[in-house]
């Protein structure tokens, strides 16, 4: 039993380390930057914009919700930041995926990284604790 406490206890610290970028971040500062460069595309609501699951006649996707209805959540933290801060084509560039038309702009010539960390905690912060912890988890630990 005690053992298994143990266990526990060090996959706990492990969870919390593998997430942490996007702890004590300055969530209003996050939420008036989501307003103002991200609002326009994902919804002022972070509800998305329509049938963005389909692919318009250019092949680009509609900008899909932030809220927890869509797929943001099924990332960890260095994908959402790389593709905030490259743009969708140059994120999935660098993980092998090539020839991808993306509707994701790049923000890394306008945000600092301290800002798109910002922006993610906020997003974060509006889902239930229970997506949250789904979050959490897809993250690797790393330091
Ligand atoms: C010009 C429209 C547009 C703007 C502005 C925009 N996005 Fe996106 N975003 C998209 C589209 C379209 C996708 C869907 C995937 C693709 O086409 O690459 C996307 C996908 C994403 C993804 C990855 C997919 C997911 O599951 O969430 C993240 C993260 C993201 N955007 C964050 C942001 C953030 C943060 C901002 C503001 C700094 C922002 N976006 C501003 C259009 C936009």
């Amino acid at each position: 039993m005690k053992q298994m406490l143990a266990i526990a206890a060090c996959l706990g610290a492990t969870m919390a380390l593998a997430g942490h970028e996007l702890e004590n971040r300055d969530l209003v500062h996050g939420q008036a930057l989501y307003a103002e460069h991200c609002a326009s595309c994902h919804g002022a609501d972070l509800e998305g914009q329509p049938n963005w699951r389909s692919p318009g006649a250019d092949g680009v996707l509609p900008a899909p919700p932030h809220d927890k209805t869509g797929h943001t959540w099924h990332h960890d933290n260095q994908l959402l930041f790389d593709y905030t801060r490259l743009g969708g084509k140059e994120a999935l560039a660098e993980r092998g995926v090539t020839g991808f038309s993306s509707g994701m702009p790049g923000f890394g010539a306008l945000l600092m990284d301290d800002e798109i960390w910002d922006i993610l905690a906020y997003i974060r912060s509006t889902w239930p604790d229970r997506i949250q912890a789904a979050q959490a988890s897809r993250n690797p630990p790393h330091e």
